[in-house]
């Protein structure tokens, strides 16, 4: 008896000392628990933690318990022996774990189990913030609530400790919070104003569009068609210390080939026939400014050995000239060629490759941010209502799938002449599935399993329009049939029928 209680006033001091010592909780549960487990003989021990703000508790620190299981251990309060402990706040002993049917193992380690198994609530300030529990070899009832006594009395002890620690880490993860709070915001300024995308891909844009404006680095934006290129190139120059400068842009894909180097380079008065006079090139012309090279990757090899050159020494002649010219320009390239698979097949030059892909910003495809698509149509229903002098509120939910459902391949361009052209169309200020362009009346969007290849078929409009009619009466109507049979006047079959085949689900409109 006597050896035993000083046993436990040992344990307690060296827990004691570990809570002055250990300011990290993991740690600090840990050595506690190797100190009950090499005083107190248990076989497995567990301490979890509630986590801030909810009824959660997750395991801190263990022993006997392998990673795996201690991840699948995580409680909720009232549920099983820990939860329950926690939950109540009253400790709990079970003399025999094999014969207790609310033994939950969560942790599904205990096989040949004859233990028997204590659990103590970690309690500060009346609440519960943990609990302790340890596996240990069965013992009268007795030496279980001495053990059970005794654990308590460590739990009290830890409860100042763990709370005062975890006070700490709450305040580290608000700050960590408002980090990206404040992250966000700063993204937001950076973000220029007719520029729309929220999702990570485009904020990631963003940011490197704010690293870059004012250097002035060669800046190649790649992506699809219509994905923004142009737009960027453009919010690039106006962020820049040359935005008081021109933005000169050139496509380099539309240009005839005999025009191109008079186009880039300018020329003398009867270089050719019909240089009737000087001309200046767009490398002139943006002159102090940004010159937007667009789909740079058709530009044909003759071109990109002057490019090359241009770039190397910002100088060059104009067509017919010996005159050398020097500039100050910065440049913005844009392709949705897959240059690399070009320069493979000999038809884009590598060093100008190099050159270009300075700085490099990618546009991603609308069909992988589909989180902004709502972003996108609503900025562009206010903008074609403006334009328009139209009042359109709203779009419709089925409208909405279908524009999430379908894959833009004309990304955001044809989002926005989606919705400049629903805006026209539409007679009762909201968009609906049915004004939406014959693209978008795909199976998936309408559930009547007919797949057009090319524009939807008569059929396939008026069955996205039944649909939506039947659902928009479903929901006004709780998903009752009868009402909605009245209410469109058809008969009850009718409707029953439409449901069916157009694989509308009432209930969900309950
Ligand atoms: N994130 C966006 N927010 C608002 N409008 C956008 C956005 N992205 C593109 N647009 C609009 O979509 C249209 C197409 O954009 P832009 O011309 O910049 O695309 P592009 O990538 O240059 O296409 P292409 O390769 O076909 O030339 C423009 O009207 C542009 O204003
Ligand atoms: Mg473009």
């Amino acid at each position: 008896m006597e050896t035993k209680t000083n046993m436990e006033l040992e344990v307690l001091y060296r827990i004691s000392q570990a809570i002055t010592h250990q300011h990290d909780v993991s740690a600090l549960l840990a050595e506690v628990l190797d100190i009950i487990e090499t005083e107190m003989g248990m076989a497995r021990g567990t301490l979890t933690l509630r986590q801030p703000g909810t009824d959660t508790l997750v395991i801190e620190a263990s022993r006997g318990l392998t990673d795996e299981e201690k991840k699948r251990g995580q409680y909720q309060f009232g549920e099983g022996i820990t939860g329950r402990v926690a939950k109540t706040g009253k400790p709990a002993i079970i003399p025999d774990i094999s014969r207790e049917p609310g033994f939950l193992n969560l942790t599904g380690s205990r096989r040949n189990a004859r233990m028997a198994f204590l659990c103590v609530p970690i309690i500060h300030r009346r609440d519960v913030i943990g609990t302790i529990s340890i596996d240990r070899p069965r013992a009268s009832e007795k030496d279980l609530k001495k053990d059970q006594y005794f654990l308590q009395l460590v739990a009290n002890v830890l409860a100042e400790a763990v709370a005062g620690i975890r006070e700490q880490i709450e305040e580290r993860q608000n700050l960590l919070a408002e980090n990206i709070r404040l992250k966000q915001e700063l993204d937001d300024r950076y973000r220029p104003g007719n520029i729309v995308g929220n999702c990570s891909s485009m904020r990631a844009v963003f940011r490197q569009m704010a690293q870059v404006a004012d250097s002035t680095a060669t800046v190649l934006i790649r992506g699809e068609t219509g994905t923004g290129k142009e737009l960027v190139a453009k919010a690039i120059h106006h962020a820049s210390s040359r935005r008081q400068g021109p933005f000169i842009s050139v496509n380099c894909a539309a240009l005839p080939e005999n025009l191109i180097e008079s186009e880039l380079f300018g020329h003398e008065k009867g270089s050719f026939t019909g240089a009737a006079q000087q001309r200046k090139g767009r490398f002139e012309l943006a002159n102090g400014g940004t010159l937007f090279l667009d789909e740079v990757g058709d530009v044909l090899p003759a071109v990109q050995v002057r490019l090359l050159r241009v770039i190397q020494e910002r100088a060059f002649e104009r067509v017919g000239g010996h005159q050398t010219i020097v500039v100050n320009v910065r440049l913005i390239a844009a392709t949705s060629k897959n240059i690399e698979e070009a320069i493979k097949r000999e038809k884009f030059r590598e060093d100008l490759y190099y050159r270009l892909n300075v700085f490099p910003i990618h546009l991603p495809p609308l069909r992988e941010r589909r989180a902004d698509i709502i972003l996108l149509a609503d900025h562009f229903l206010q903008k074609y209502n403006a334009m328009h002098h139209k009042t359109v509120k709203r779009i419709s939910t089925p409208a909405i799938n279908m524009m999430m459902m379908y894959h833009w391949p004309g990304n955001v361009r044809e989002l926005e002449n989606c919705i400049e052209r629903a805006v026209l169309s539409t007679s009762d200020d909201v968009i609906h599935g049915y004004t939406l362009p014959p693209s978008l009346q795909t199976s998936e969007a309408t559930h009547t399993g007919i797949l057009p290849d090319d524009g939807a078929s008569l059929q396939t409009m008026i069955a996205s329009y039944e649909r939506e009619l039947i659902v928009d009466a479903l929901k006004k109507f709780r998903g009752n049939a009868t009402a909605v049979a009245r209410h469109l006047r058809a008969t009850k079959r009718i409707i029953h029928y439409k449901i069916r085949r157009l694989g509308i689900e009432p209930r969900h409109y309950k």
